[in-house]
């Protein structure tokens, strides 16, 4: 029989959906796997998703790699076809290619801004945000191995567990 087997902790009970849209490492598809399963959330794309079914969870965690320093278009449009919505939390989470010096909270977000908005006018309060490096190879950068690589890593993906913990809280509170 195996000994010393990590036995994975339940997932918290949660009515919880996990959007992510992630393409150009997978980066931020890693950390929505982390926190859906902290959560014991689907995760779906923007594509796979109906802007009204999003409104039948009770917390809502949103996605994305920084493209142009905001969350993809596929996640902004979404957002601003999903229904208005009473006493629904959401959060959000990134993952930014930009080298550590210039990654300040201030800089996550602004790089969460707009999507932030689009949320609070749907009607959603916005109870936490986490981002994290990710592997950067855009444009030039692939001619030198890019910026943040082997990132997001695992003490990352422990503080995006962390993250999701504090949200269930949260939003249970
Ligand atoms: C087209 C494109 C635009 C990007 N723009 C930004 C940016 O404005 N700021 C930034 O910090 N990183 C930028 N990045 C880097 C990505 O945010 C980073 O690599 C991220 O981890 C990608 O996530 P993904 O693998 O989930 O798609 C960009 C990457 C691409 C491909």
């Amino acid at each position: 029989m195996e000994k010393n087997r990590e036995v994975p902790r339940d997932p918290l009970p949660q009515n919880a959906l996990v959007v992510v849209f992630s393409y150009h490492h997978r980066n931020t598809e890693k950390i929505a796997h982390v926190i859906a399963g902290v959560l014991g959330a689907p995760v779906k794309t923007p594509q796979q998703v109906r802007p009204d079914e999003i409104s039948d969870y009770d917390l809502v965690g949103f996605g994305s790699g920084i493209y142009g320093a905001t969350f993809d278009a596929s996640l902004l449009d979404l957002a601003d076809r999903m229904p208005q919505v009473n006493n629904k939390n959401a959060f959000l989470f990134s993952t930014y290619g930009a080298p550590a010096f210039v990654a300040t909270r201030e800089f996550v977000e602004k790089n969460h801004a707009q999507i932030w908005k689009k949320l609070e006018a749907k009607g959603y309060t916005v109870i936490g945000e986490f981002g994290c490096a990710g592997w950067n190879t855009n444009s030039f950068l692939h001619y030198f191995g890019g910026l943040n690589k082997g990132k997001p890593d695992a003490e990352d993906l422990r503080n995006a567990e962390a993250f999701a913990r504090d949200m269930h809280n949260k939003s249970q509170g």
